[in-house]
């Protein structure tokens, strides 16, 4: 269902309370890392062109209920001073008088940041009453926080009920792009899914191997797969306890013809943190020596999994294909990227640490879509609805009176 878009709101002369999505790396005491700032400007500019006062709110990391300094947004408002060519007022106190007053003295074109949501407990728990304190800000209310549309919270959830609401650019980009994945009618749907852990993917790949005509599995998670499978996998990364689900997912990919290929191949080594060491090794011909573990992907998968997405409509790739951080160990996750890259199809990138890949193999201009969000992106592949998109009006839906919803 299309949700209402900002572009939908009449915001001339008012205040708008804008959630992004500001939660980025900090490194001494500056922003480390500002993909994810650069991504919710289009929706701030946007606003500011159209004659609003912009009141940001965003969470940065997770401070529990309490203020943590180390967790303040002011380094981001900074950032975003120097990204808009604007004065970005940092308000100290969330809601409240204090806030009030600083909002009250917005002019059309000006900017606020509120300080860290999650600096009151009552933002995760979704409270009534600081989603009306942070309704009282504000005239209406836009969601561009793709990144965090997964929770449930007053900022996400509870405020969009108070006041007229809609989505925001990039979160509307979000949805396009990731809602269709699946729905696409014709062409091939391929999904790469790498990373550590069976168990944090696998309400994806339950879900992807219904919809998707191939699925790739690499990383760690691949060494699970192949243990249900009696591969002697030595000292690799594994999860022995979700060998039998591992089992499952296959068996559910062959019942819905979609083809699960797994690694071939893969780069071994004793030590991680001893690269010269490292060796390739063909799982066919060899067993993993006792104490060596598997850190990448081999050559041949490589080849198999690009052969495999190489005439495909759609692709999405979430989770590294082996430890990429590490120089010896980041070949497949790298040569991957490149084949993504290299295709005409439509292709999705999620997930942080894919995201970072991505840009170490300096393709991400060749990507089609690269995901805000991590676990939102997750949520929505696996078929769940976001609560912060739900909670968003209907495209057709009018305001019954939006003064008296307020
Ligand atoms: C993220 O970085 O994935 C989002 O900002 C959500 O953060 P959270 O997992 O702390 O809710």
């Amino acid at each position: 269902m299309q949700k209402r878009s900002v572009r939908d709101l009449d915001v001339q002369g008012s205040r708008v309370l804008l959630r992004a999505d500001l939660n980025v790396p900090l490194r001494d005491g500056e922003v480390a890392d500002d993909w994810r700032i650069r991504s919710s400007l289009g929706t701030i500019e946007y606003l500011i062109e159209k004659g609003a006062a912009v009141i940001v709110c965003s969470h940065l990391g997770r401070p529990g209920g309490q203020v943590d300094p180390a967790l303040s947004l002011t380094p981001v408002a900074r950032h975003l001073t120097r990204l808009l060519s604007r004065p970005v007022a940092m308000v100290p106190a969330l809601t409240g008088p204090d806030a009030l007053a600083t909002v009250d003295g917005l002019e059309p074109g000006q900017i606020a940041l509120l300080e860290n949501l999650r600096y009151d407990s009552r933002e995760e728990a979704n409270d009534p009453g600081f989603a009306s304190e942070l309704a009282a800000l504000a005239d209406s209310y836009v969601n561009d926080a793709f990144g965090t549309a997964h929770r449930a919270h007053a900022s996400t959830e509870g405020v969009a009920h108070l006041l007229p609401a809609a989505a925001g650019l990039l979160l509307e980009r979000e949805l396009t792009a990731l809602g269709s994945v699946f729905d696409a009618q014709g062409g091939k749907r391929a999904v790469i899914s790498g990373g550590a852990k069976v168990s944090s993917k696998l309400a994806l790949l339950q879900s992807v191997v219904q919809h998707a005509d191939v699925v790739c599995v690499g990383g760690a998670m691949a060494n699970t797969f192949l243990l249900a499978q009696g591969v002697d996998i030595g000292a690799s990364l594994a999860e022995p306890e979700m060998a039998a689900q591992a089992s499952e997912i296959e068996q559910a990919a062959r019942q819905h013809g979609c083809h699960l290929l797994l690694p071939v191949d893969g780069v071994i080594a004793h030590d991680p943190d001893n690269a010269p060491q490292a060796r390739p090794i063909n799982f066919a011909e060899e067993r993993v020596p006792d104490g060596f573990r598997i850190l990448d992907v081999g050559p041949r998968t490589i080849e198999h999994f690009s052969a495999a997405i190489a005439d495909a409509a759609t692709v999405v790739w979430n989770g590294p294909l082996g430890l990429f951080e590490k120089n010896a160990f980041a070949g497949g996750t790298e040569a991957m990227a490149h084949a993504l890259a290299a295709l005409e199809a439509q292709t999705i990138v999620a997930g942080g640490e894919t995201v970072q890949a991505v840009n170490q193999a300096g393709v991400a201009d060749r990507i089609s879509h690269i995901s805000s969000g991590g676990g939102a992106a997750l949520e929505l592949l696996e078929g769940r609805d976001l609560p912060g998109v739900v909670a968003l009006p209907d495209a057709t839906q009018r305001d019954a009176n939006p003064s008296e919803s307020a």
